[in-house]
């Protein structure tokens, strides 16, 4: 997989593949491909940079968002972005675990306890590095985009690891959330986000953890009114762009939009905060929804099911950076040590 990646950046910088081509009159076109709404965190976030960066560079750049897996769904979009079919992207980290093992990190259950801890992390030292580290070669990771934490929907109720056995549950592809869910005895059914609401409608799946705004962008609880405010993990993801691309770019280009990005990402984690706000009264409202609060005992149990993962994982997250998480969610954090 590495020699391929490595064949293929050595492509992109030998015939310009990744580049947009581009006269002196024409912009530049940077195609933003994502797999949600438009309005979700993520959505109005390539929104607000499209909008930023065409008023900063007028005439010099222009920003085509593709939403919806409109062109690409999370698993095609790196090589799209290799090959020069698009020029940026949000996925969710779990879509980069294989290439990036420690990005595991942000799929462990447990590890942190709200947004805030979360946040605390990807600005410290580790957190930082993460942004900067090792993706497919010829990949570069811009920023960090917040969702929010994961609930459960389900077509019956799940209070407790035991609820969960036998039902099929679709996740994002990621080992540590195939784990997560096979430890409960679930079946795990990796599926791209753009197969979500038929895979909910026809019953191909009977159980599914997300966002808030996600659940709502797709009327998920319509279908699955069991709702488990679990709060296990955060959904979040890292804006990545190809390296032909970014360092193609012209230098005061690529500052302003260096520095666009950074204003537009200190607004999607408010904007994300207030949707997960207004999207879990809005779920939690429809008619038929149940909403599942697991009591203490029960949060044991999932705790019990799941915090042996950390040991699984901790060689390929590494133990520095999983104590840097541990420290970063704070005393009422480490839920699992
Ligand atoms: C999912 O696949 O459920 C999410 O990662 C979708 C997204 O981009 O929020």
């Amino acid at each position: 997989m590495r020699i391929a990646m490595g064949c293929l950046i050595l492509a992109a910088i030998c015939f310009g593949i990744g580049v947009a081509p581009a006269t002196a009159a024409d912009p530049i076109v940077i195609r933003f491909s994502h797999v949600v709404a438009e309005d979700t965190p993520k959505g109005i976030g390539a929104q607000l940079f499209k909008e930023r960066a065409e008023a900063r560079l007028p005439g010099q750049v222009r920003v085509d968002i593709y939403p919806e897996e409109r062109k690409f769904n999370d698993s095609e979009v790196v090589l799209a972005l290799l090959f020069g079919d698009v020029e940026m992207a949000a996925p969710s980290f779990a879509k980069l675990t294989t290439f990036n093992k420690a990005l595991r990190i942000f799929d462990l259950p447990f590890v942190f306890p709200d947004m805030a801890a979360f946040r605390r992390f990807q600005e410290s030292p580790a957190g930082r590095e993460l942004l900067a580290g090792k993706l497919p070669s010829g990949i570069r990771g811009l920023a960090y985009w917040d969702n929010g934490m994961r609930v459960m929907t389900a077509t019956r109720a799940v209070r407790t690891p035991a609820d969960a056995e036998g039902l099929v549950f679709r996740i994002e592809p990621s080992l540590v959330l195939h784990t997560q869910y096979a430890r409960v005895g679930a079946i795990p059914q990796p599926m791209p986000f753009g197969r979500l609401f038929n895979a909910v409608r026809d019953g191909i799946i009977d159980a599914q953890e997300n966002t808030w705004s996600n659940i709502a962008s797709k009327n998920i609880q319509r279908m699955h009114p069991f709702v488990t405010e679990l709060d296990h993990s955060v959904l979040g993801y890292m804006v990545i762009t190809s390296d032909a691309f970014w360092a193609g770019l012209p230098p005061e280009i690529r500052a302003t939009l260096t520095t666009v990005l950074a204003e537009v990402s200190a607004e999607v984690a408010d904007i994300a905060d207030n949707y997960a706000r207004r999207e879990r009264e809005e779920v939690l409202a429809t008619e038929g929804v149940t909403a599942i609060e697991p009591t203490a005992a029960e949060m044991a149990a999932w705790r019990d099911a799941w915090c042996p993962m950390w040991d699984e994982f901790e060689a390929d997250i590494g133990a520095a950076t999983l104590a840097a998480a541990v420290a970063a969610a704070g005393p009422a954090g480490s839920a699992c040590r």
